[in-house]
């Protein structure tokens, strides 16, 4: 596992954002695996200015998304794909065919989520994945738990995490209790994974993955089995020695 500390959040971005450049140029129809949340923001302006000053093309890439709150409209300004329009999708030239989010309005949760699996398999698996970190270690939405799902599932939301994603639900609206997302099998199917994390309250997190051992009670610390991941992190959220 690498581990790259960088000087604040704006230098953390720029390296994200490298990285994935790099990735795009070298294999132009790559699958990307996107995180939402407020870590990776500032990662998805700076591929937009990219793509606006002709720099990179995004029209053979394809996408997926590693979660969606349960249920949800896709139109809910609340939602992860409207998150994706507004942050990424809106302003680049990824073919809409090839975004992929798991469907937060699906009738049948199941269903929706063996699609999704399938969808991962056809499209080869994902060449580099994105990932932010939840204050109790999740990646994607696999929460802490004595044991860990492998393919993309229904799971609810832990107190931690809809406390945490409180912020994003400031004008009334209710969070939904429930998501699907990709499990850490479809995860971990990913040749190289770059995980983002910035600010102080993501230290003492940071400091469980890399030096607590591996154990489910901190999904991400199982990356530490992965053979591929960068953690690029701002030197507040750097581990303690
Ligand atoms: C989002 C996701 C989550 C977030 C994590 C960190 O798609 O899968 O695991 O990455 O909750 O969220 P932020 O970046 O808001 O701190």
């Amino acid at each position: 596992m690498k581990i790259l500390v960088l000087e604040d959040y704006e230098q953390m971005s720029l390296a994200a954002a490298d990285l994935i450049t790099a990735q795009v140029k070298e294999k132009p129809d790559s699958v990307l695996g996107l995180a939402t949340g407020g870590t990776p923001v500032g990662t998805y302006k700076v591929l937009v200015e990219r793509y606006q000053r002709g720099e990179l093309d995004f029209s053979k890439i394809t996408t997926f998304n590693l979660d969606e709150y349960y249920p949800i409209k896709p139109d809910d300004t609340h939602s992860y794909r409207y998150f994706m329009n507004d942050n990424l999708f809106n302003h680049i030239n990824v073919p809409e065919s090839r975004i992929h989010i798991p469907n937060g309005e699906a009738e049948d949760a199941e269903l929706e989520c063996a699609n999704y699996e399938k969808m991962l398999d056809e499209a080869g698996g994902i060449d580099l994945q994105i990932l932010g970190i939840g204050l109790n270690g999740h990646i994607a939405f696999n929460e802490p738990d004595e044991t860990l799902v492998p393919c993309t599932h229904k799971t609810p939301l832990t107190e931690s995490t809809l406390e945490a994603n409180a912020r994003f639900f400031t004008d009334g609206a209710t969070m939904p209790d429930s998501a699907l997302t990709m499990g850490m099998a479809s995860i971990f199917r990913a040749k190289k994974i770059l995980l983002l994390a910035n600010g102080a309250g993501k230290r003492e997190i940071l400091t469980k993955l890399v030096r607590g051992g591996i154990t489910t009670s901190v999904p991400a610390s199982l990356l530490l089995l992965h053979p591929d991941v960068t953690i690029i992190c701002d030197k507040d959220a750097a581990p303690k020695d």
